[in-house]
């Protein structure tokens, strides 16, 4: 099916495919005369479910933590940061439900986590924090030691069409920029390098995942490696061993021809590789704090309409900034940025980072840290909301972060079709590092997918298609969520909660 997928594409020249993405991309947006294509209902028997491989060895992982110079070693540790369960919530009617590390849209998570360490590929089960054994002999066409690990992950999109229609797609990139941005956030946080191996082709990754399912496509390779570790690309020790057989997902009960299109244009082909980027600096705060900033982590429901401090404000976009200079070529650092209530900052909307968006929009410079501009002073809060599919969040937060992208630049020299899930990645792992960057300094954030895109464009003025927004995420004072229980999910799941070694 995979490979039928591959084949029947390759007759259209990438100059057709960005054609298919880019009407994807209108199709896709919610405007304020409506919003996009979607289910009318929720068809709960076609829900796809959790991605469970029978059949195979399981190997529940410790939850005690120790982090060590080794990924290998440290597998617990980076798994739980990343993705693993991290918070139980339980409303008044006693349904109780699990949230992770990873923030997801509608909580659906889409993306499924697979490491490849010691030849043995395994799929991660976030509920019991274990592994699932999926094949032995397996090697990544990837130089690595032999203490690293390579984090593959893949996505099941249809957990978001399911919900969301054709916005689905969107959402399901953004996860993806999450769970990339953790994978690295972590491995960073631990002294690890890391970086995603982005010349592989998806075919390559398919191969390497075992997915024989039209319903999961591969996403990325991310490399974790120890800092002295000699590198070098592994030969391959044989056929590969498949173990296990994976549950089947409910197919698919709503589609779309949109969809389907774009999941063909966006396949990438093997690229040439490029050097990582490998940080300096050691890591900022110790392993276990960051594994528990992590795991704290959590979208705020709802905001004090109250201010924040000017230094938390250029704090959490000095993160933001930092992470953006991680991603070569990244397109998605102009920020529009709407600011309702920081201490000493007059309430407007402003662009950061503009690069070419600024010959484009009529924007004052103002003397902020940042390279920052004012595109129009006064309170923003009801048209910000409104702008965000009338979500009082929007409203209520401090501030708010959109991301653009040029998608003029990304697609222009030479024409690269799959570069359209990685800008939406790019804002995600932005996006992941300010929650971070947030929670960290005792604000809470809220991701927002849903907005309407050309009440966002309106706000600074664009006439054409060049520059879009792609995700916006909202930072406040959080409210309490009384839905959110004291205890540990682990303490439910497996018996016991996480604690710290080291
Ligand atoms: C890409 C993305 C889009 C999201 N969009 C919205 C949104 O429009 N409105 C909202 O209230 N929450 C939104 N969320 C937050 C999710 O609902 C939240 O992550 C999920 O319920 C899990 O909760 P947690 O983040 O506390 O773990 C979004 C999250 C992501 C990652």
């Amino acid at each position: 099916m995979k490979l039928l997928l591959f084949s029947s594409v390759a007759a259209l020249t990438d100059v057709d495919k960005l054609g298919i993405v880019g009407d994807y991309h209108i199709k896709s947006s919610h405007s304020v005369d409506g919003y996009c294509p979607m289910p009318d209902a929720f068809d709960w028997p076609s829900m796809p479910g959790p991605r469970v491989y029978y059949d195979s060895e399981r190997y529940a992982l410790p939850l005690s933590i120790a982090v060590d110079a080794a990924p290998a070693a440290s597998v617990s540790a980076l798994l739980l940061a990343c993705c693993g369960a991290s918070g139980v919530k339980q409303d008044g009617n006693n349904n109780r439900w699990y949230v992770r590390s990873n923030p997801s849209s509608g909580n659906l998570h889409p993306v499924e986590t697979y490491v490849l360490l010691n030849e043995r590929l395994y799929h991660y089960d976030a509920m019991s924090h274990s592994l699932e054994q999926r094949a032995a002999n397996a090697t990544a066409p990837v130089a690595v030691s032999r203490d690293a690990v390579v984090v593959l992950l893949s996505a099941i999109s249809w957990r978001e069409e399911w919900k969301y229609g054709l916005r689905g797609p969107r959402y399901t990139y953004l996860d993806a920029g999450h769970a990339i941005g953790a994978v690295l956030q972590a491995a960073r946080a631990f002294g690890w390098i890391g970086y995603v191996a982005d010349h592989l082709a998806d075919a390559e990754l398919a191969a390497l995942l075992g997915i024989n399912d039209s319903l999961e496509a591969p996403v990325a390779a991310i490399v974790l490696d120890r800092r002295d570790g000699v590198a070098a690309a592994p030969q391959p020790t044989g056929d590969v061993t498949w173990y296990g057989a994976a549950r089947p997902l409910a197919p698919r009960s709503w589609s779309h021809s949109a969809v389907d299109a774009l999941a063909s244009a966006v396949v990438k082909p093997t690229t040439p590789p490029r050097q990582p980027y490998v940080d300096e600096a050691g890591p900022a705060t110790s392993a276990e704090a960051y594994v528990r900033l992590a795991r704290r982590r959590r979208t705020a429901l709802a905001f004090a309409r109250n201010t924040t401090t000017s230094a938390a404000f250029f704090e959490t976009l000095h993160a933001v900034l930092d992470e953006a200079r991680r991603f070569e070529g990244v397109q998605v650092s102009p920020l529009l940025v709407f600011v309702h209530g920081v201490d000493g900052i007059e309430p407007g909307t402003y662009l950061v980072n503009p690069g070419e968006l600024l010959s484009r929009v009529p924007a004052v410079p103002v003397s902020w840290p940042p390279e920052a501009y004012l595109i129009s002073a006064g309170d923003v809060r009801a048209a910000t909301a409104a702008a965000a599919c009338h979500q009082a969040i929007a409203g209520d937060a401090a501030f708010v972060i959109a991301f653009l992208a040029d998608m003029g630049a990304a697609f222009s020299e030479p024409p690269a079709p799959y570069m359209y899930p990685r800008l939406f990645w790019q804002a995600g792992a932005l996006g992941h590092r300010l929650y971070l960057a947030a929670t960290a300094r005792g604000l809470g954030a809220s991701g927002i997918g849903c907005f309407f895109d050309d009440a966002v464009h309106a706000f600074v003025g664009l006439s054409d298609e060049r520059f879009q927004a792609l995700y916006l995420v909202a930072v406040g004072a959080a409210l309490p969520d009384e839905r959110l229980l004291a205890e540990d999910p682990f303490v439910g799941l497996r018996g016991e909660g996480v604690s710290f070694t080291v």
